[in-house]
């Protein structure tokens, strides 16, 4: 089976959450981390989102030009098992093109630059990450970025489907045992599952620190 290339790009607070106690998006990049990202962006052939993201933060997942001078649009990619993207959702916008996973057929009336790609659920019955990773590459993605949220990203460390990561560090708390986190998954249940990582390069960032690891 073949995959793309595959990168996390997250912003955390020092206290590891990644949006408010009421899971609303919240600004944890700093000028310089928001024009990295989008740099990073412009440079991948996809970003891919869970429907949970879509749902909270509704974000269009395209290259600002005010950090990109004639950017070179990513598919926008959204795994949705149940097709729950709303057909008003700025994501689905016409900048560019966007992929919908689903396991269902989806009736849903979305735009031209829409579309649907059925997938299968694996034993969790959620969309079976190596046969999605599959079918992109085959539609020609070879490198893709995933930008959230705690649940997707849970899905693809645990299923060692993550080459690189960049994390942005704000210097903020947000604290509550419920906000969002990078990894919002099951997570693991015995220390043998730890996942491992290696860190490549940290760097100061505006208030922040930016640190690149490796999967070990
Ligand atoms: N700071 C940041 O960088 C950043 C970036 C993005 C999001 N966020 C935050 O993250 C939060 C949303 O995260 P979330 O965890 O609720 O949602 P999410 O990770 O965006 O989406 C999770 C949903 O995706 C679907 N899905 C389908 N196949 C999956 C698979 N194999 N693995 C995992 N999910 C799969 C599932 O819904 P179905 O079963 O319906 O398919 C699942 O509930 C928000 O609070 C948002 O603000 C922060």
């Amino acid at each position: 089976m073949n995959r793309p290339y595959v990168i996390i790009n997250c912003a955390m607070s020092a206290d590891g959450k990644i949006a408010l106690p009421n899971r609303k998006q919240l600004r944890l990049s700093c000028d310089k981390d928001l024009e990295r990202m989008y740099k990073l962006r412009n440079e991948f052939d996809a970003v891919l989102v869970g429907i949970g993201s879509i749902l909270s933060d509704n974000p269009k997942l395209t290259v600002k030009e005010k950090y990109v001078k004639n950017p070179c649009q990513p598919i926008r990619i959204v795994i949705d098992s149940k097709c729950k993207t709303p057909t008003d959702s700025l994501v689905v916008n016409q900048i560019t093109k966007t992929f919908i996973v689903t396991n269902k057929r989806c009736d849903k009336k979305f735009e031209k630059n829409v579309e649907i790609i059925e997938c299968p659920t694996d034993l969790d019955g959620l969309i079976d990450l190596e046969i999605m990773l599959d079918i992109l590459h085959k539609r020609g993605i070879k490198t893709l970025m995933i930008e959230g949220g705690g649940t997707v990203i849970w899905s693809f460390l645990k299923k060692d489907l993550v080459d690189d990561l960049h994390v942005y560090i704000a210097p903020i708390i947000i604290g509550g045992k419920k906000t969002p986190t990078m990894t919002d998954g099951p997570g693991i249940k015995s220390e043998d599952e730890i996942i491992s990582l290696k860190i490549v390069a940290i760097k100061n960032l505006g208030n922040g620190i930016l640190i690149h690891y490796k999967r070990l």
